[in-house]
C-alpha cells in the first residue's frame, strides 16, 4: 500500500479550469495480464466517502465507507465545506482499506472509476483530485462516472435485469424517473421540480426536533419519520397530495416543497395549541410523521404509475415483463415500497430494490 500512502500531495493538481478535458485524455483499454478486469470505484459526491474494488463479473473484492451522517445530524444538515473537509480527512484511508480488503495490489487494477457529477461541487472535487493523482501515479485509465447512472445500474450486480427498464431514484439529493435503455442511454421521464423527498423528510424531522426523541436520536430524518409513523394515524390531518392541479399533473415530475410548507404550518399550529416552544417534541409528532410519509408515498406512487402507463402505451417497456427498479436512501422506506408494490402489481410489472446498503451511496456502484 506504499503507493496509496504516497499519493497525497505528491502530484501537482490537475487544472481547475478544465477538469473534463483532462478526463477525456484517458481512454479505457482492456488489461492483458488479468483474467478479470478489476476496477477501483471512488465516491464522494455528497456525505459518504466510499470506495470499492469490483471485478468485471460483479464480484465485490473489497469495500470501505465512511459516513458523515452523525456530524451532519448535529449541524442540522450538510454544510458543504464541512463535508469537503471530512472527505479530505478520510479519502486516503477509505481507498486504502478497500484496496487492502480486496487483496489486489494497486498495480493490478485495470482502471479507476470516480463520480464526477452530479453532487456537491466541494465534495466531488475531493474524490476527483484524489483519483486523478492516483491515475497519474499508477498510470491507469480513468472512468468518469455519472452518480445517477451508477445508482440506476446497481441492480444489475444482483439481478439479471435486461434493458430497457424503468428506474425511480429517491434520496436526500435525488428524485428522478428514467427509462434505462442501455448502460449510458437514459430517457429522463420526470424529476423533482424543487427538493428531493429525503431532503424534505430531513427538514420535517429537524423541524419536529426528532433528534431529541429518545427512539430516533441516531436515525436519519427519513428513518426517524418511518419509525414514528408506525405509532401515528396517517389520516389525522387532511393533507392534499402535491401537484393535484391538472396543468401540473400531465408529466411525471415531482414536487415536495409545497408539502413541506403545509407540514411546517401544521407544526406551528400544533405548537400553539399544545403551548410548547419550537425545539420541544409535539405530542402529535407521530401523527405528523404518518401523514407526511403517507402523502409522499401516494405522490411518488402516482407519478410512477403514470410513467409506467406512458412507457407501456408507447411500447418503450415490455407489456408483460416490465421491471421497475427503485433505489436511493428513501427506497429503504417500507411504506413507500408497499405503495410502489401496489402500482407494480396493478400494471403487471416486477418491482426490484437493491438491499439498503446498495440503495444508499457506496463505492461498489461506482466500480
Ligand atoms: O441515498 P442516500 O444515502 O444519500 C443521498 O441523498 O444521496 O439517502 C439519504 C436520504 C436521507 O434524506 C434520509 O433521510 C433518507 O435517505 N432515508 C429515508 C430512510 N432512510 C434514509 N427516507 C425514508 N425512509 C427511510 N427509512
Ligand atoms: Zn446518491
Amino acid at each position: 500500500m506504499l503507493i496509496l500512502n504516497k499519493t497525497a500531495g505528491v502530484f501537482s493538481k490537475p487544472s481547475r479550469k478544465k477538469p473534463y478535458e483532462f478526463l477525456r485524455s484517458f481512454n479505457f483499454y482492456p488489461g492483458k495480464l488479468f483474467l478479470h478486469k478489476l476496477v477501483l470505484g471512488i465516491e464522494t459526491s455528497c456525505d459518504d466517502t466510499a470506495a470499492a474494488v469490483v471485478d468485471e463479473t460483479g464480484n465485490v473484492l473489497g469495500e470501505a465507507i465512511h459516513s458523515q451522517t452523525e456530524v451532519h445530524l448535529k449541524t442540522g444538515g450538510i454544510v458543504p465545506p464541512v463535508a469537503q473537509q471530512l472527505h479530505r480527512e478520510n479519502i486516503q484511508r477509505i481507498v486504502q482499506e478497500a484496496v487492502s480488503a480486496s487483496k489486489v495490489s494497486p498495480s493490478e487494477l485495470s482502471a479507476i472509476a470516480t463520480t464526477i457529477k452530479p453532487g456537491l461541487a466541494l465534495s466531488l472535487g475531493v474524490g476527483l483530485s484524489f483519483s486523478l493523482q492516483l491515475v497519474h501515479q499508477l498510470k491507469k485509465p480513468f472512468i468518469p462516472i455519472h452518480h445517477m447512472e451508477a445508482h440506476a445500474l446497481t441492480i444489475r450486480l444482483l439481478n439479471k435485469v435486461e434493458f430497457p427498464f424503468l428506474v425511480l431514484l429517491i434520496s436526500g439529493g435525488h428524485c428522478l424517473l428514467a427509462l434505462v435503455r442501455g448502460v449510458s442511454d437514459f430517457l429522463l421521464l420526470g424529476k423533482s421540480l424543487d427538493i428531493a423527498p429525503g431532503d424534505m423528510l430531513d427538514k420535517v424531522a429537524r423541524r419536529l426536533s426528532l433528534i431529541k426523541h429518545p427512539e430516533c436520536s441516531t436515525m436519519s430524518g427519513g428513518k426517524a419519520i418511518e419509525h414514528l409513523a408506525k405509532q401515528g394515524n396517517k389520516l389525522h390531518f387532511d393533507i392534499k397530495p402535491p401537484m393535484q392541479r391538472a396543468k401540473n399533473s400531465k408529466n411525471c415530475d415531482f414536487s415536495f416543497s409545497g408539502l413541506q410548507h403545509v407540514i411546517d404550518k401544521i407544526i406551528m399550529q400544533k405548537e400553539k395549541e399544545e403551548g410548547i416552544q419550537k425545539g420541544q417534541i409535539l405530542s402529535s409528532a407521530a401523527h405528523i410523521a404518518a401523514a407526511v410519509q403517507h402523502t409522499i408515498a401516494c405522490h411518488i406512487a402516482k407519478r410512477t404509475h403514470r410513467a409506467i402507463l406512458f412507457c407501456k402505451q408507447r411500447h418503450l417497456l415490455s407489456q408483460s415483463n416490465a421491471v421497475l427498479v427503485v433505489s436511493g436512501g428513501v427506497a429503504s422506506n417500507l411504506y413507500i415500497r408497499k405503495a410502489l408494490e401496489i402500482v407494480t402489481n396493478a400494471t403487471q410489472c416486477t418491482l426490484l430494490c437493491p438491499p439498503p446498503r446498495l440503495c444508499t451511496d457506496n463505492g461498489i456502484m461506482i466500480a
